[in-house]
């Protein structure tokens, strides 16, 4: 659905998209993992058709973005990191005038709006003006936006930056649905649970390079061990203590608030830590996530 080799992307001399290799298939969902700045949306606006690939080769659908662009941006959905709705129209006409932009009837227009308002449960906010929506409603109504031309990829820029816990999951909900039914799903996210849910396969991105690619689970595997063991000491004495519990786990991180103990048994590292006279404030026993695999690559956490 997507290929990418040795893809960049520069504004002036600087270079944001670095020479990135990306595969993705028919009906899966593929996610970019990185943090501010790492060059997801600058990737994600080239797979886009809305802005031109600096060098390296990039197909959509097996078409070339340079020279294909209307019937790529036809055939995909996008749902930009910045809502773009119209915020002097109501939620019904947003959809509407942006299907019409399509060139479908009116009448399929009007039924599609109907059918999507009700998947991304706005029906009853159908004839509120988008200004009045929350942040919430409005992600759903930008996801519905991008669903009108019924997309073969859909792509996400961050779908759920800056949404409370719930209304992610609503979003969250109504993603895997898609999915279900077959919609190939790219997303870009700095959200480490969110690419853990949503995606089958994910690059970690940073610096505007491809640091690891994987199922979240094989790069658990991979790049972590199986839990965590995470101490918080008294503030300053994390290094101090890191020196003393090294031989204990095979691997420590020490943060500016605590310290990773990376282990296959947590509880038992804990006890051992105990054992040596050393008190926690805090203890906490976790499995791996994306994020341990995020440290472990850059030496640095995903959200600061
Ligand atoms: N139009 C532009 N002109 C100049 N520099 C840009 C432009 N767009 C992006 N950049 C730079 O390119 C780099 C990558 O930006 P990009 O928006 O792709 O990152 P991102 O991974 O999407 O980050 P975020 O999580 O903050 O959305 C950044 O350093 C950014 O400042
Ligand atoms: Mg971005």
């Amino acid at each position: 659905m997507i290929l990418a080799q040795g893809l960049r992307k520069s504004f002036g001399a600087f270079e944001a998209v670095k020479g990135i290799d990306v595969d993705v298939r028919r009906g899966e969902s593929f996610g970019f993992l990185g943090p501010n700045g790492a060059g997801k949306s600058s990737t994600m606006r080239m797979v886009a058709a809305v802005s031109p690939v600096s060098g390296g080769t990039l197909r959509i659908l097996g078409l070339d973005p340079d020279t294909d662009g209307p019937e790529i941006r036809s055939r995909i959905g996008v749902c930009p990191q910045e809502d773009t709705l119209d915020t002097e129209l109501t939620v019904r006409d947003n959809l509407f005038v942006y299907g019409r932009y399509f060139g479908l009837g009116r009448k399929v227009v009007r039924e599609r709006v109907d059918e999507l308002l009700e998947f991304v449960q706005l029906t009853e906010k159908a004839d509120a003006m988008v200004e009045d929506l929350s942040g919430g409603m409005k992600r759903r109504l930008t996801i519905a936006r991008s669903l009108i031309n019924r997309p073969e990829i859909l792509l996400l820029d961050e779908p759920t930056t800056g949404l409370d816990p719930q209304a992610r999951h609503v979003v969250w909900d109504r993603l895997f649905r898609l999915k279900q039914q077959g919609v190939t799903i790219v997303l870009t996210t700095h959200y480490m649970d969110e690419a853990e849910q949503l995606s089958d396969r994910l690059v970690v991105m940073d610096k505007g390079l491809i640091v690891a690619e994987g199922s979240p689970l094989s790069l658990i595997a991979e790049h972590s061990t199986r839990e965590v063991a995470e101490l918080r000491f008294g503030v300053g004495e994390h290094e101090a203590i890191a020196a003393k519990v090294e031989d204990l786990a095979d691997r420590v991180e020490v943060l500016p608030d605590r310290l990773l103990l990376y282990t296959v048994d947590g509880e038992e590292t804990v006890a051992k830590v105990h054992e040596r006279g050393l008190e926690p404030i805090v203890t906490l026993v976790r499995r791996s996530t994306l994020e341990d695999v995020f440290l472990r690559l850059t030496g640095r956490t995903l959200v600061d």
